[in-house]
């Protein structure tokens, strides 16, 4: 294990070149930034199509989609092939489908996925190791890993029934004793956990949320800060204490006849944990999805007005009832990231139609930031349009230094480039939201240092250059855990406001903040985080802490 201060010194050299990174040879739009924001195409072709993704602890995204539909545009390393008698398209497969894309140098290299990884789902370990776990097929069952590693035999370990049951569009979460949660999948109404004990626990919850049209499959899962799980499926949603297998909660149904999860797409997040409000309080937000019968309607040509509509749920009051706000557009199969600053993203996706085969139309191309603080009918934005829709199997996640990392889109059976209404993707972009304008470098905190280990209940301080210094109250230190984002949800995301951020002037532009980690491991699970510092609404680079 790395000591925490090497780690920082290794973070620090990322941080110390933000914008280094090499733009790809090829077409590259004019940065669209009328609106705000800015586009830019890192690739025309990763060789997939960016179907999974997660950022590891040394600026490395995992990205993978499945194996069985056809050759893709990159050869696996080695001269490898893959023989499966079971593939529906290709017995011997010689091309990869994952790939390990470098933020840094901006390069990709391909990686050994054996077994297919379809519609499956993941979680980082507290150790910084991506376990993977279910797919299809010849992958149902399988537990693949990969850890934050260097050099060319850095891959895929692969364990093909490591699990109790197939997993296919299931949800997972990293929990505070280390361990991740694997919920549901299609016809398993039941959860299990990894490392598990080879049994898996009943959840009558997601047989009950079917309703006919299946759409509670990925369902939303959040780690609440009292150690319990919140579970939405559909309209529905529960708190289940997991220790006991007890579904201790039960809220009233989302309002609005619309369905939330796959084939319905919406999507959810854990809105940012405030450790300076006491006990703290956890807030849901949900986005977007569509009618319960939309991806049916679409299967015979009639493609459906998607949901306008957000709920937010305070899940730790007493009574809690949605807050139901109307979205600038209609939206599903969207992705909801946190941003840095506590905003949040809402971005890709359809305006009509459902998740699933050739079942979506009107691409949404431009994104809207939420502003989840601000008064009420003033909290939406919309910001510069992408170039490319970004439809079924699309992915977006944040990278360390505030962008936002777009890739996939693939709403047919294989790698169809032609003759179809929205081709398969084979690209990567990144989107630099509005705070990354340079018009706001004067306001931006610059991470010099960290000292002392950012511990549970551990008092440390980020050192920092600002330009213009605006007030302390305007300061604060947050990390965020990097998700698995996969069919408009990301696994695990979660922002923690640290208390503290008392701010003393050190000269010169350079000011210390001290902070305390946080108070327990129900709110930050053990692991790697993105640290940052935020000063009027400006955040700045992160860097990669552990806590432990
Ligand atoms: C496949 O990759 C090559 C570069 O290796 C690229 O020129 C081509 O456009 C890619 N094909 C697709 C369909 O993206
Ligand atoms: C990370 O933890 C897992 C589970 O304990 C273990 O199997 C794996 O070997 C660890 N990886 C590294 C790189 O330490
Ligand atoms: C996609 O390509 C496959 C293989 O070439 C073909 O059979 C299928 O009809 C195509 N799908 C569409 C929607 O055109
Ligand atoms: C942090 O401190 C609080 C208050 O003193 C205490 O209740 C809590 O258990 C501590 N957390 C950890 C992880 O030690």
């Amino acid at each position: 294990m790395l000591l925490p201060s090497l780690i920082l010194v290794v973070s620090f050299l990322f941080i110390t070149h933000p914008f280094s990174v090499r733009t790809a040879p090829g077409p590259s739009p004019a940065p669209s930034s009328a609106l705000g924001g800015e586009w830019r195409l890192l690739h025309e072709s990763i060789g997939i199509s960016a179907m999974h993704m997660q950022l590891l602890k040394n600026n490395k995204v995992v990205i993978f989609d499945r194996t069985d539909f056809g050759p893709s545009n990159i050869s696996l390393p080695n001269g490898r092939c893959r023989d499966d008698p079971n593939d529906k398209v290709l017995k011997t497969d010689c091309t990869a489908h994952s790939i390990l894309y470098d933020v840094h140098s901006n390069s990709f290299r391909a990686l050994t996925v054996q077994t297919d990884t379809w519609c499956s789902s993941g979680a980082v370990l507290a150790n910084g190791t991506l376990v993977q776990t279910g797919g299809f097929n010849d992958g149902d069952h399988a537990v693949r890993t990969i850890a934050a590693c260097r050099g060319e035999g850095c891959d895929w370990v692969e364990f093909p029934h490591a699990l109790r049951e197939r997993r296919w569009y299931a949800s997972n979460q990293i929990l505070p004793d280390g361990r991740v949660v694997i919920v549901g999948g299609r016809a398993q109404y039941n959860y299990e956990f990894y490392p598990g004990d080879s049994r898996s626990i009943r959840l009558e919850f997601l047989r009950e949320t079917k309703d006919g049209y299946e759409n509670n499959l990925y369902p939303f899962l959040h780690l609440l800060p009292d150690g319990n799980l919140f579970i939405f499926a559909n309209r529905q949603s529960i708190v289940l204490d997991y220790k006991q297998d007890r579904v201790v909660k039960q809220f009233p149904a989302i309002t609005g006849g619309d369905s939330r999860n796959y084939p319905s797409s919406g999507s959810s997040v854990l809105l940012p944990l405030d450790e300076n409000i006491n006990p703290v309080a956890a807030e849901v937000m949900i986005c977007g999805g569509s009618s319960h019968n939309a991806f049916q309607l679409a299967e015979k040509g009639t493609f459906l007005r998607a949901a306008t509509t957000c709920g937010r749920l305070r899940v730790t009051d007493d009574q809690p009832v949605w807050e139901m706000e109307k979205m600038p557009s209609a939206r599903v199969m969207s992705d909801m990231l946190l941003l840095p600053n506590g905003d949040v993203i809402i971005i890709n996706g359809a305006g009509s139609g459902a998740a699933g085969w050739e079942a979506g139309r009107n691409p949404v191309t431009t994104p809207h930031i939420y502003k989840p603080g601000a008064p009420a009918g003033r909290r939406f934005t919309s910001v510069a349009a992408s170039p490319r829709p970004r439809m079924y199997h699309s992915t977006a996640i944040l990278l360390a230094d505030g962008r936002v990392l777009v890739g996939g889109s693939n709403p047919h059976i294989y790698y169809n480039f032609t003759g179809v209404d929205f081709p398969t993707d084979l690209s990567l972009e990144s989107f630099s939201p509005p705070y990354l304008s340079p018009e706001f470098d004067p306001l931006r905190p610059r991470i010099v240092r960290v000292s002392g280990a950012v511990g549970y209940n551990a008092s440390f301080t980020v050192t920092f250059r600002v330009a213009e210094f605006l007030e302390a109250g305007a300061v604060s230190v947050r990390i965020m855990a990097p998700p698995f984002n996969t069919h408009s949800f990301s696994m695990s995301q979660r922002m923690v406001v640290l208390r503290g951020a008392e701010v003393s002037c050190l000269g010169s532009e350079m000011y210390a903040a001290a902070a305390l980690g946080p108070s327990a491991l129900e709110i930050a699970p053990p692991g790697y985080y993105v640290l940052f510092v935020v000063h009027a609404r400006v955040p700045s680079s992160g860097i990669w802490i552990q806590i432990q």
